[in-house]
């Protein structure tokens, strides 16, 4: 078994409270020692077990690879038209999500791979080892379930999206493509996908219709999760919260009662700061979700019409400067906080048992992430022990 030293750490992000001076658990002039794919031990150099190889990282801080917990990363086409009569003024409404299910059922299968191909190599280049993939712009069992294996391609974290949005041969008959999803494809994406979501919102579908999927996807094994409150209030975080959905995301229109839900609850908040910057409306109010106690993550929702960034970095700067986190918050949010959104322990840390997943950044602090916004300070990325 080969072990592999990276050693000359100037800042060592671990998010172990218990290590370090705050949530981030922040090590300074360190070490650590990788084998067969997992942190194997953390500590000062001098006292390092010994190793076959090592990487000198020269000052540079270091930290878990981004853990990105919501992408819709199958589909074709772009969308930059809608994005530039938004900036004109015209209003997101979801209604170009029909726009990208036409260009994506017209499109070959070597086509969507590739395309999702570039999107993943965009991830993994800035820094994101960890990622979600959902389905969702097929709604045909044939298209969703075409969708679900190109995305398992990519990532274990596959989720079936069928009801984003109601398809134009259903148009008038949302319950009739509810009923569709929930009995003919739940059944059949079970077999690939890992989650189950749906877009609960105004022009998609309701909590009564959303409660409908998710517990027809629960049924068949997958865990639920949630695009929550992104056009308007409705009671889909409460939804969310009586599932035990893994995360509600968006979290852009909250009242008192979704904030206390949230804060009493397993659910995390996702929050895509990204969607609101593309889409110019508000941000979600991160301060009063963090000062109630509940658990916030942010993620790219990487998409061709709301947020088509793959750059969590951005996302980080849009956070701190946009939805006033501290720098220490986003970086928490853009790690710990997707993990614990796709309920894994395995990453978005970096302690002994970890997966070793991980940036060496071109900076001496994860600050310059919001202080040297748009710059690529990804210097290296490891994913279990292997720079990519
Ligand atoms: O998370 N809100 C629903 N789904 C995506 C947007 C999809 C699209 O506009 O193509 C989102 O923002
Ligand atoms: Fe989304």
């Amino acid at each position: 078994m080969s072990a592999t030293l990276f050693d000359n750490i100037g800042q060592l992000v671990t998010n172990d409270p218990a290590g370090g001076s705050d949530a981030l658990g922040i090590l300074s002039s360190v070490a650590f020692v990788v084998e067969s794919g997992r942190v194997s031990w953390v500590g000062s150099a001098k006292s390092a077990p010994p190793c076959d190889s090592r990487v000198d990282v020269e000052g540079a801080a270091v930290i878990p690879g981004f853990v990105d917990s919501h992408s819709h990363p199958v589909f074709a086409g772009d969308r930059s038209e809608e994005f530039a009569a938004r900036m004109r003024g015209e209003a997101y409404t979801g209604g170009g999500i029909r726009d990208t299910v036409a260009r994506t059922r017209a499109a070959s299968e070597s086509q969507l791979q590739a395309n999702f191909q570039r999107l993943v190599g965009e991830f993994h280049t800035q820094g994101i080892t960890t990622f979600e993939a959902k389905s969702g712009y097929g709604l045909t069992t044939e298209d969703e379930l075409r969708s679900l294996a190109i995305a398992s391609t990519g990532t274990d974290e596959v989720t079936f999206l069928g009801a984003h949005v109601v398809p134009p041969e259903f148009s008038g008959n949302t319950d009739g493509y509810v009923e569709l999803v929930a009995s003919q494809m739940v059944p059949q994406a079970a077999q690939i996908a890992k989650w189950v979501d749906v877009f609960c919102d105004r022009g998609a579908f309701d909590v009564d219709q959303s409660r409908l999927v998710l517990t027809a996807g629960i049924e068949a094994g997958l865990k639920p999760r949630i695009h929550a409150n992104q056009l308007t209030r409705t009671d889909a975080v409460l939804l969310a919260v009586e599932l035990d959905c893994a995360s509600a995301d968006h979290c852009t229109h909250l009242n008192e009662d979704d904030i206390t839900a949230l804060a009493n609850s397993n659910t995390v908040a996702t929050l895509l700061p990204g969607a609101e910057f593309s889409t110019r409306s508000q941000y979600p109010d991160a301060r009063r979700l963090i000062a109630a106690g509940a658990t916030v993550a942010i993620a790219t929702d990487c998409n061709p019409g709301s947020s088509y960034t793959t750059s969590m970095a951005f996302c980080i700067a849009l956070a701190v400067r946009e939805m006033n986190l501290s720098p220490a918050e986003a970086l928490w949010a853009a790690t710990a906080g997707g993990a614990k959104a796709l309920r894994r322990t395995d990453v978005g840390a970096l302690v002994a048992g970890s997966r070793a997943d991980f940036n060496i950044l071109s900076a001496p602090s994860y600050v310059h992430f919001a202080y040297r916004p748009g710059v690529n300070l990804i210097a290296a990325t490891y994913s279990e022990g292997r720079k990519l």
